[in-house]
């Protein structure tokens, strides 16, 4: 019985803290339970369900932030057993400092705020849970100058936004006509050097210049493609903070609708696929067959391919601020981390023993409208049907002739070009 009290008390994490009263209800009973088999088994019972100590241990330091705190009350109702005059007394007493306990951490409250009271659940079928969380409230102090600029230039609180130094100057220019083409207003080019202000500016091309001072700005004027990638997480997140939703753009896609006609908002964060079928975009089963198992040779695995975290939708959320930040960190820590994988892993990987997994709400883009180049030189540009679709965008993110390949995609769906694609291989030579 101890085990399963302590269990009860400590396996809690930041996401379950909205059951503390259930807890607390649970160790109540459990410590009625316990005072009716000490009672009646006063040494027989606790050997019987022996407690993996190790186990329990690493469950308090991991999950709690006060262990002493909860060490405490665990104590106090293992004596609380023994008095069984005063136990219901006591008992109460305990659920309520509990209750208070898990209260008093940051992350419970703000789980309270997202979740709001507790429900019923409604008949078969008419169930749904929460996935659309509430956007935080702005704080414009976090960036007065950006929130003047974005105050201008988004839409619905909603933007474009692509960062861009000198090095990607030409395809920045592919990326802005196309945009301005398809009468796309509410898109920044964040500008990671001089030359690009100049640049946007005289291109009449709405641009903002990060504060020089900001530490990691040695990174933007030099760095390669996946330093930049980093870079990005963080200045995300004032556009979060400021209230807005941002369309994360890589500069190295090619507009063709508006996005925003096509976006769900439903999810902290919805984004394009490296995928290039149904399964691999959206997900499948995939066995994995072990022969020598015999009678359980197989073993089913969920699989994915990844999301691309060069065209990705994000909602100003806790959890979304929450991603940006822990792939941030993540990314200060080790530097040959590849920004896309770290996004995915903290994306999907469910919390377990010693990790807490991120609860962000996600969808996968349609595949053939949020087209990857993979897709289109492997597949659409030879299918007839699929060849007539038009996509909203094409991401030249599988091949190394970017601004190539993104003016033969003007050429095929802009100016309609039918043999335009026709030259270049699937892959990269
Ligand atoms: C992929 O899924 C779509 C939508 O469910 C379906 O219409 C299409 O036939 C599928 N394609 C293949 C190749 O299975």
């Amino acid at each position: 019985m101890a085990g399963r009290r302590d269990a009860l008390l400590t396996t809690r994490d930041k996401n379950h803290s909205v059951t503390a009263s259930r807890i607390a209800v649970a160790v109540f009973i459990g410590v009625l339970l316990g005072s009716i088999f000490a009672f009646f088994l006063p040494h027989g019972f606790l050997t019987s369900t022996p407690t993996p100590p190790t186990l329990n241990r690493k469950m308090v330091s991991s999950a709690c932030e006060s262990p002493e705190q909860v060490n405490a009350l665990k104590f106090d109702i293992r004596s609380a057993k023994e008095k069984n005059s005063e136990l219901k007394k006591e008992v109460k007493g305990l659920m309520e400092r509990l209750r208070l306990a898990e209260q008093g951490k940051g992350q419970a409250t703000e789980q309270f705020v997202v979740l709001g009271e507790n429900h019923k659940a409604g008949p078969v079928g008419t169930v749904k849970a929460l996935r659309t969380n509430p956007p935080v409230i702005p704080d414009d102090s976090v960036n007065p100058r950006l929130a003047k600029i974005l105050e201008e230039v988004a839409i619905y609180k909603e933007i474009v936004v692509v960062l861009a130094n000198t090095n990607v100057l030409e395809m920045l220019q592919v990326w802005f006509t196309n945009i301005k083409r398809v009468g796309i207003p509410n898109y920044l080019v964040v500008a990671l050097d001089d030359r690009i202000e100049e640049f946007c500016k005289s291109n009449d091309v709405p641009v903002y210049r990060r504060d020089p001072d900001q530490g990691v700005d040695s990174i933007a004027k030099s760095g390669g493609n996946h330093a930049v990638s980093g870079l990005k997480f963080r200045v995300l997140r004032e556009f979060l903070q400021l209230g807005y939703s941002v369309l994360l753009s890589d500069v190295d896609i090619v507009y063709l609708q508006n996005p925003f006609d096509y976006i769900y908002r439903d999810s902290d964060v919805e984004s394009m696929s490296d995928g290039h079928s149904n399964h691999t975009a959206y997900g499948f089963n995939d066995v994995f067959d072990e022969p020598s198992m015999g009678w359980a040779r197989y073993a089913h695995t969920m699989r994915i391919w990844v999301y691309n975290s060069g065209f990705f939708y994000i909602r100003p959320t806790i959890p979304s601020i929450e991603l940006l930040d822990r792939v941030a960190d993540r990314l200060s820590k080790d530097s040959k981390a590849w920004d896309q994988a770290v996004f995915n892993e903290l994306l999907f990987f469910p919390s377990h023993p010693g990790y807490d997994g991120l609860h962000a709400s996600k969808r996968t883009m349609d595949m053939y409208l949020f087209m990857n180049s993979k897709v289109l030189f492997k597949t659409v540009r030879k299918d007839a049907k699929l060849k007539k679709l038009k996509p909203v965008i094409v991401h030249v993110n599988y091949h190394p002739n970017k601004l190539e390949r993104m003016n033969a995609v003007v050429e095929f769906y802009v100016n309609g070009k039918q043999d335009a694609l026709d030259s270049f291989p699937d892959g990269s030579d």
